[in-house]
C-alpha cells in the first residue's frame, strides 16, 4: 500500500515547483498524495547488473575512451519504477563518475522532487557513458556503439517508465529525428515490452530558457499519471 504524504511534504514539493518557477497551487490544486515509490529489492539480477558495469568500466569501443576520466555508468535503485536518460556526462560527471550532478543536475533534482522522486528512487542514465571532449554532441558511431549498454539497463531495470530529456536521447530512443517540441506532451512506446517514454526538455535547455518550465512540468505530471496506472493495474 503506498505511504501517504504529510502536509509539511506537499509544503516541501510547492518550494521545489517554486524553484522550478511553477504557480502549480494556482494552476491545478494538484494536492493528490503521491505513490511510494516501489522499493523492492532485486530478485536476482545483481549478477547482470555486474557484468554490465564491468564491461561499461572496460569499454574501448569507440576513441572517447582515449579521453575520458571515467566511465558514467549511471546511478540510482536497480528496481526504480522511473528510468530518466539524459544526453551524455559533461565535465563534472566525468570527475565525479556520477550523471547530472552539475548545474543541469541540480535541476533535474529539482525536477524529481517536483514529483516526490529523487536520484536515489529512480534510475538516471546516459546516452553515452563517456564524456564526448568539450561537451560536443554524440557522434552517430558513438551512439551506435554505446545504445547496447543502455538498451540491456533498460532490459535489466524493466522500468514502468522512460523519461527522455532532451533531443538527443529522445530522438534516439525513439528512431526519429523529429524536433524535440513534437516529440513531447505525449506517451510513446518502445521495445517489445512496449515500455512507456516521456519526453521532456534537457534541464541544460530549461537553465537557459525558463519560460519552458511549465511544458517541462505537464511532461512530469503525464509521466507520474503514466507510472500511477501502471502500479495499480498490476495491484
Ligand atoms: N547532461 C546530460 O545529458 N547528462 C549528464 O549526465 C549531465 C549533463
Amino acid at each position: 500500500m503506498a505511504a501517504m504524504r504529510s502536509n509539511p511534504e506537499k509544503t516541501d514539493r510547492f518550494a521545489y515547483l517554486d524553484a522550478l518557477g511553477i504557480d502549480v497551487w494556482r494552476l491545478r490544486g494538484n494536492d493528490e498524495p503521491l505513490e511510494a515509490p516501489d522499493t523492492e529489492q532485486a530478485t536476482g539480477s545483481h549478477a547482470s547488473w555486474s557484468d554490465i558495469r564491468a564491461e561499461v568500466s572496460n569499454c574501448q569501443k569507440c576513441a572517447l575512451h582515449q579521453t575520458r576520466t571515467q566511465t558514467v555508468f549511471g546511478v540510482g535503485s536497480e528496481t526504480a519504477d522511473w528510468m530518466i536518460i539524459g544526453e551524455a556526462p559533461g565535465a563534472e560527471e566525468d570527475r565525479r563518475g556520477e550523471p547530472f550532478v552539475g548545474r543541469a543536475g541540480k535541476l533535474l533534482d529539482e525536477m524529481l522532487r517536483a514529483v516526490g522522486l529523487d536520484r536515489q528512487t529512480v534510475f538516471i542514465a546516459n546516452v553515452l557513458k563517456c564524456r564526448p571532449p568539450g561537451n560536443r554532441d554524440p557522434l552517430a558511431d558513438e551512439s551506435s556503439q554505446c545504445r547496447a549498454y543502455l538498451d540491456r539497463q533498460i532490459e535489466l531495470l524493466k522500468p514502468k517508465l522512460i523519461l527522455a530529456v532532451g533531443r538527443i536521447a529522445a530522438q534516439l530512443l525513439l528512431g526519429t529525428d523529429a524536433p524535440l517540441g513534437r516529440l513531447r506532451g505525449r506517451q510513446h512506446k518502445i521495445g517489445p515490452a512496449e515500455i512507456p517514454v516521456v519526453i521532456t526538455y534537457h534541464p541544460a535547455y530549461l537553465l537557459r530558457s525558463p519560460a519552458q518550465k511549465r511544458k517541462v512540468w505537464e511532461d512530469l505530471c503525464l509521466a507520474r499519471s503514466i507510472v500511477q496506472q501502471a502500479s495499480s493495474s498490476r495491484s
